[in-house]
């Protein structure tokens, strides 16, 4: 009778980086989410790997000495997440896909997706540095790169910077609809991003919560301008507008459970108000019931592990 079912081979992982060796820093938002160095990432995703997860995201967490208004570490082929993808890829081959987000906000100054022009955050010079973020990603052997700054334009952009380069079989997984969402906060605490920011949003890029009609658009001009997969992020809030996407385009779609939402789930469970292994499984299932693919998700490793024994 059961219509929808969860896997490992539903969830990819998202892991934060951080520079050092045997480094492990805790995130406080984030209870039971680590920032990892380069070695334990590398572990880390091997376990992934036996537990048939089949793709991480990485995250870096940028030296704020590295941060600058024009972004340049971006896309700089020796940054924390080049050596970190170089590094799994040596590691792990093809046992498991490795995700990078294109986006300028681990390396700005101030804390956006892109660069700013009197105040302003612009879209067309934004757009040829993520195409050069993405190239530089993809040279250090990225198999899917996720443009995540909703800048106009950029799919189509990326997909042929990345073709130019040779790099054609380099998939493209839209952040298509992305809200301008508070339940992003404690990712920018774990990426570092939230002080750089100040009390900023990104309320002239990422879309309005209150709008439905408008992420069928979004992920319209995703799909024509090829990407291999869109995304819908937040979650939970936002269960309305996977179903809405999957039947309009019938596409791989994809959900980002996100750090807020990990945080509700994470602090509720530590306060002994809800069961955290049953919350975490009924949230996940609620995506695949939603219509999704595939979900990002902090608990991808938890969840695989209870799954193995259920
Ligand atoms: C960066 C980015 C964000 C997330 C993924 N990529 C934050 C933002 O847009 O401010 C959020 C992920 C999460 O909250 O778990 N563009």
């Amino acid at each position: 009778m059961r219509q929808s079912t969860l896997s490992a081979d539903d969830l990819i992982w998202p892991l934060f980086i951080c520079d050092g060796h045997g480094q492990r820093e805790p995130i406080p938002s984030m209870p039971g989410v680590e920032r990892l160095s380069i070695d334990l990432v590398v572990e880390a995703v091997g376990e992934a790997v036996a537990l048939g997860i089949p793709a991480v995201a990485l995250f870096p967490s940028t030296d704020q000495r590295l941060k600058s208004p024009e972004c340049l570490e971006a896309i700089n082929p020796e940054n924390l997440v080049c050596r970190a993808v170089r590094a799994v890829k040596a590691a792990h081959g093809h046992r498991i896909g490795v995700i990078c987000d294109v986006a300028l906000d681990p390396y700005s100054s101030h804390g956006q997706d892109g660069l700013v022009r009197d105040g302003y955050v612009v879209n067309d010079e934004t757009v040829e540095m993520l195409c050069r973020q993405a190239v530089v990603q993809a040279e250090a052997g990225c198999d899917v790169i996720a443009p995540s700054d909703m800048m106009d334009g950029r799919v189509g952009a990326v997909r042929r910077a990345l073709d130019a380069e040779g790099f054609e079989h380099v998939q493209v997984l839209a952040y298509a609809a992305k809200y301008a969402s508070a339940f992003y906060g404690p990712f920018r605490d774990a990426v570092g991003s939230a002080a750089n920011l100040g009390g900023g949003d990104k309320r002239t890029y990422q879309m309005d919560p209150a709008n439905s009609d408008e992420a069928l658009r979004e992920v319209a001009l995703d799909l024509a301008e090829g990407a291999d997969a869109v995304m819908v992020k937040p979650g939970m809030p936002y269960l309305d507008i996977v179903r809405r996407v999957k039947d309009a385009f019938g596409a791989p779609t994809f959900v980002y459970q996100v750090s807020g939402e990990y945080a509700m789930l994470a602090a509720a469970a530590a306060n002994g108000w809800i069961d955290r292994d049953k919350a975490m499984v009924e949230s996940l299932v609620a995506f695949k019931r939603a219509g999704a693919d595939g979900v990002l998700t902090y608990f991808a490793r938890d969840a695989a592990r209870l799954l193995q024994h259920a």
